[in-house]
């Protein structure tokens, strides 16, 4: 394939996108090129030739009609966070907690690498835009990919086509994407069904280009581009130029039964719960009152002219979780993934469903597992793997908010913060202010869960969670945050919560999922200004009483129980903050110290005592 043999579309007038192109042609050398248009008859015939090809398996039409099973390769499961780079070109940009390398040196890497990697393949050119197509807020990528699995969870997680090309117009900004699976095929080679490098994996950044190059996986944010690498690392460098926030949250509304509305967006580490809380549930004695959801898992924030946040979910679909979402825990993510759906590494039934931990109480008698193999409930292995996925449009989800796709995007009232952690830190505190707010954001943590490659179960920090996404110095990170407050006349109020606070026998102490809602309407009402608190060395806290307990049966002993600040515990928290601090102490805000300063010796007082926190910390900060 030749530079002057590529046919590019009529609506592709952006002269130097087509000279991108023809350069990543020339250097990976692909079988031919592919324009995407985003059509539903594209997306129809390229499915088909996945299943040709045995990425695919058609699902039964009758149970789960227009959707897919596809099981990668078993060490291509997870996003490759030893693998993913940030390269700026100061290493002291990219900060300590993300892998960095000179750029001009992994340029050279990466053209080895990628020279003629897609030989016997197709690349697919495939234009998305992240955010409503023309929406002052929203932002347009070009990923070059040799995977039409990729082109196809594109459609479905983005607004990808044609009418890009039109939004781009000759001279517009774009992202460049380019992604290989790192497999190219001889003449005459057998493909398998899921291609990837076992040897190589490069998820690269470079931010100050605003150029991602992926090369070796085919799974998830390693290769779809529009998610972490742009969405998050480098919308995150863009908005610290411009003035913005690209957040690792969800974004729902609450409505309360007398029809006011409150816009929450909330961060938690990947499979902490996002999801889940995005599409609540309220439990039925809550009567009246009504979440519908924006977004599960990004939002680009943004000042507007009226002192206020605006967010907008980049996305247009989800990448969900599968393993534990059920009827009982998420039964408006269940009906979003009834069709059109594509599942990855999940089990497939004898009917031909999809079936995972936790789906239904009582496990199929038979299955064939995420791997190929014959599972019975008795066989000792998982059916489908942790970190297995759906990819379904966002519009199906029956709670899906009406302003969803609003180019304006919505006012945020409150930020919700969250941790998965078994003991330390209480169901849920108001921070006292905006910069408190951004301490105990910076200082949350998390126990390791499948998201990512790796040991699971360990606490890490994960400051807003965002450690594995933020595509610069995480110290300049906290910095920018403090900063944006300035700026905000009427800031969204910050939270912490923890849903996963657990007993000596290492059971959870909350109940979690739609039981949830007791604790959104408490913020809302905080919000509001309705709700009364009390304070404590980490922000207000309610007491038993300011909770909805309706229809629930939980007592003041089990509440204060999961309240509960114990002052032991929280000076060697704050040990683990200083620890992690260590890392950032050349950008660390001086704001940080101040605060560190007035837990400290809020929490020496005997809790008797911590009456008027409130107005301590607000006089240092
Ligand atoms: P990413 O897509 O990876 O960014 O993650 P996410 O935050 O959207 O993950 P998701 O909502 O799919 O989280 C799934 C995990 O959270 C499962 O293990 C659930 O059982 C668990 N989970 C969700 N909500 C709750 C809750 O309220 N309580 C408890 N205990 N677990 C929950
Ligand atoms: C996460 O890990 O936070 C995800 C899944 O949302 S992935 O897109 O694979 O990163
Ligand atoms: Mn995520």
């Amino acid at each position: 394939m030749t530079k002057s043999t590529i046919a590019f579309p009529p609506e592709l007038l952006h002269a130097e996108a087509m000279s991108w192109i023809a350069s990543i042609v020339e250097l990976c050398e692909p079988r031919d090129v592919y324009f995407c248009d985003g059509s539903d008859a594209e997306y129809k015939h390229l499915c088909a030739e996945l299943v040709k090809q045995g990425t695919f398996k058609p699902l039964n039409e009758k149970l789960r009609p227009n959707s897919f099973l596809a099981w990668s390769d078993p060490s291509d499961v997870a996003r490759v966070e030893d693998r993913t780079f940030i390269c700026s070109r100061r290493k002291q940009d990219a900060g300590p907690t993300n892998n960095w390398v000179n750029p001009v040196e992994m340029k050279k890497k990466l053209s080895g690498l990628f020279k003629g990697c897609m030989r016997g393949r197709t690349l697919y050119v495939v234009p998305f835009s992240m955010g409503p197509v023309g929406s002052p807020l929203s932002k347009i990528g070009i990923e070059l990919s040799d995977s039409p699995y990729v082109a196809v969870n594109m459609k479905i997680m983005t607004r990808m086509g044609k009418n890009v090309w039109m939004a781009l117009g000759q001279s517009g900004e774009f992202v460049q994407c380019v992604h290989s699976v790192g497999a190219p095929l001889a003449a005459g080679q057998k493909d398998v069904p899921w291609p990837c490098n076992k040897d190589e994996k490069y998820i690269v950044h470079y931010p100050e280009e605003r150029a991602i190059w992926s090369f070796g996986s085919g799974y998830g944010g390693n290769a779809l581009l529009g998610k972490k690498c742009f969405a998050l690392r480098i919308a995150s460098a863009m908005g610290r130029d411009q003035g913005w926030l690209a957040e690792h949250m969800l974004i729902l509304k609450v409505e309360s039964p007398t029809g006011e509305k409150t816009y929450l967006s909330a961060a938690f580490p990947s499979a902490c719960g996002k999801t889940n809380l995005a599409m609540l549930i309220p439990p039925k004695e809550m009567q009246g009152w009504k979440v519908t959801t924006l977004g599960d898992d990004i939002a680009w924030l943004r000042p507007g002219d009226d002192g206020r946040l605006y967010a907008i979910n980049p996305e247009a679909g989800f990448f969900g979780v599968a393993p534990g979402t059920s009827y009982k825990t998420n039964p408006n993510a269940m009906d979003s993934i009834r069709a059109n759906t594509i599942f990855t590494n999940v089990a497939l039934t004898p009917e031909g469903d999809v079936w995972w931990e936790g789906m239904t109480d009582t496990p199929p008698a038979q299955l064939t597992d995420w791997q190929g193999e014959a599972w019975t409930p008795d066989c000792g292995r998982k059916a489908a793997h942790p970190n297995a996925r759906f990819t379904a449009p966002a519009h199906q989800c029956p709670v899906i908010d009406k302003d969803w796709e609003n180019p304006a995007g919505v006012p945020i009232n409150a930020i919700i913060f969250g941790g998965r952690r078994a003991t330390t830190l209480p169901l849920v505190v108001q921070s006292f202010n905006w910069n408190f707010g951004v301490y105990l954001a910076a200082t949350i943590g998390s126990e390791t869960t499948a998201a990512a490659a790796g040991k699971v179960g360990e606490v890490r920090r994960d400051p807003f969670a965002m450690l594995p996404f933020c595509g610069y110095h995480m110290g300049e990170y906290f910095n920018h945050w403090l900063q944006m407050g300035r700026g905000l006349s009427n800031p969204p109020r910050i939270f912490c919560v923890n849903w996963f606070r657990k007993d000596a026998n290492g059971k959870f102490l909350w109940p979690g999922f739609g039981d949830n809602m007791r604790v959104l309407r408490w913020v809302v009402e905080r919000v509001q200004g309705k709700a009364s608190a009390v304070e404590s060395p980490l922000g207000w806290m309610p007491q038993y009483s300011d909770l909805d307990w309706s229809g629930l049966n939980f007592s003041a002993k089990q509440f204060n129980n999961i309240m509960a600040v114990d002052t032991e515990e929280w000076k060697q928290e704050m040990l683990g903050h200083e620890e992690f601090f260590h890392k950032l102490y050349d950008h660390l805000p001086r704001e940080f110290g101040n605060m560190r300063e007035l837990m400290l010796s809020a929490l020496w007082r005997s809790p008797e005592k911590w009456e008027m926190l409130s107005e301590r910390y607000a006089e240092e900060n």
